[in-house]
């Protein structure tokens, strides 16, 4: 098969690292990719927005199957063009993918389908929306609408917090048109975790859980970013939540959307929060999570290619079982000075020749080679995933390998999986007693 990664981050070159291993796979390209994918994949310079650019390159090219990263394409509608065309995609539709694009929507379907949340009410006029929050009781969650890049929901301990929120998306809209309605939601207590699923739209199989870190600074403190770092497997996750997870969230999600005659085929990635109470539904995103995939894919065994296909063309079959971990996995986030605010690019990355060995993987996300040299091209600029048999193996050896790359400016977590080692230890205690 030839095969099409679209996007250029981290989350894309762990793609392309798992694909390119399948004994299915004769070739992969990837659009635009970057220097990391570059050693894997042809790239070519085609952005994941420009849909008919796509459509071209995978026609003339004649690619068996395009794996679709980030979700803009897909909430513009990819799938829908490229079947359209006869050709086999991965990734929902235009109109599944508002289960990401839309948190009304999803909303709307976690209550119709009694998929446990958080209790909300969603605004349109934003008047509205300051009398609720200056009454509800704290704290609260204020959310725009729409696609905000991971930095659209603020959580809000102070009345004042709450009121700036709501005038930032709503009235000064930061976020463009993803503030013309807000979601105001109950706080959750409880610790988070991801669970990514495939689905050809009937059948579900998940992949082992992960646990993504999304503020900046160690102990969870700061502003929210894209993702500083994610294990694999998550512990909060265990067997019988898996099975929870499964039950009352992945299957009724599955079974909604295909009632809603919005059938979803892709990866459906269920962010949650593990409380008292069982698993809550914090968001559904469209397509794999960044970082968390460069935790889960390393993770896994077997090939996933196969897979992907089936879910492409609707025909997963009976047949699959969930996905489980091999091994774990952390990766470290390596990220540029300043990240998620503004920061400075073009910084020359050193040390990424060495040989790290089998146990850690370099995955790169704002890269790009300039005359033979690697320099930064983003916020978050490496992924740096460590392996081993136990969370601490794994920790340790992502610290390792973070420790040999240099880059002015570079900043990251010393906190990843800290979470995981901690649940383990009090676990540990609790079976001695
Ligand atoms: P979202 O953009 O909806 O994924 O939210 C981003 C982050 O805000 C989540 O990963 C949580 O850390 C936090 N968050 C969102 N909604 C809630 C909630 N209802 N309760 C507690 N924390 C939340
Ligand atoms: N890591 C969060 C996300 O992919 O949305």
């Amino acid at each position: 098969m030839r095969v099409l990664v679209v996007g250029g981050g981290g989350r894309e070159h762990a793609l392309v690292w798992k694909i390119a291993q399948s004994k299915e796979v004769s070739k992969v390209f990837c659009a635009p990719g970057n220097a990391g994918i570059e050693e894997l994949a042809e790239c070519v310079p085609i952005q994941p927005t420009d849909l008919d650019g796509l459509l071209r390159f995978a026609d003339k090219q004649k690619i068996d199957l395009t794996v679709v990263g980030p979700e803009a394409p897909l909430v513009a509608g990819i799938v829908d063009l490229f079947e359209s065309q006869g050709l086999a995609i991965f990734g929902p539709s235009k109109k599944a993918a508002e289960i990401e694009g839309s948190k009304a929507f999803a909303k709307y379907l976690m209550d119709r389908y009694d998929i446990p949340t958080a209790d909300c009410v969603v605004f349109e006029d934003a008047d509205e929306a300051l009398h609720y929050v200056k009454t509800e009781p704290l704290p609260l969650v204020v959310k725009a609408d729409g696609l905000a890049a991971g930095k659209g929901a603020i959580v809000c301990h102070t009345r004042e917090e709450a009121v700036e929120a709501v005038q930032r998306i709503m009235v000064d809209r930061v976020f463009g048109d993803a503030g013309n309605k807000v979601v105001v939601e109950e706080f959750l207590v409880g610790e988070e975790a991801s669970v990514l699923a495939i689905t050809d739209g009937e059948n579900v199989v998940t992949l082992p859980p992960s646990q993504d870190h999304k503020a900046i600074y160690d102990g969870d403190k700061g502003p929210n970013t894209g993702g500083m770092g994610a294990y694999s497997p998550a512990p909060v996750v265990d067997e019988e939540m898996a099975e929870r997870v499964r039950r009352e969230v992945l299957e009724p999600a599955v079974r909604g959307m295909a009632l809603e005659g919005r059938p979803y085929r892709g990866c459906l990635y269920a962010g949650l929060m593990i409380t008292e109470a069982g698993p809550k539904v914090i968001e559904f995103n469209c397509r794999f999570g960044d970082p968390e995939t460069q935790a889960v894919l390393p993770v896994i065994e077997q090939d996933i290619v196969p897979l992907l296909y089936g879910a492409a063309k609707g025909k997963l079959g009976e047949g699959p079982q969930d996905l489980q971990a091999a091994k774990w996995a952390t990766c470290v986030v390596m990220a540029s000075g300043g990240y998620p605010g503004s920061y400075e690019k073009g910084k020359e990355i050193r040390g990424l020749d060495r040989d790290f060995g089998e146990n850690v993987i370099i995955f790169h996300a704002g890269t790009k080679r300039v005359d033979g040299k690697i320099v930064t091209a983003g916020g978050r600029v490496l992924g740096v995933t460590g392996l081993g048999n136990t969370i601490t193996e794994a920790i340790e050896r992502a610290y390792w390998a973070v420790g040999k790359i240099v880059f002015d400016g570079a900043y990251y977590r010393r906190d990843i999986g800290q979470k995981a080692v901690r649940r383990l230890q009090a676990q540990e205690r609790r079976n001695r007693r």
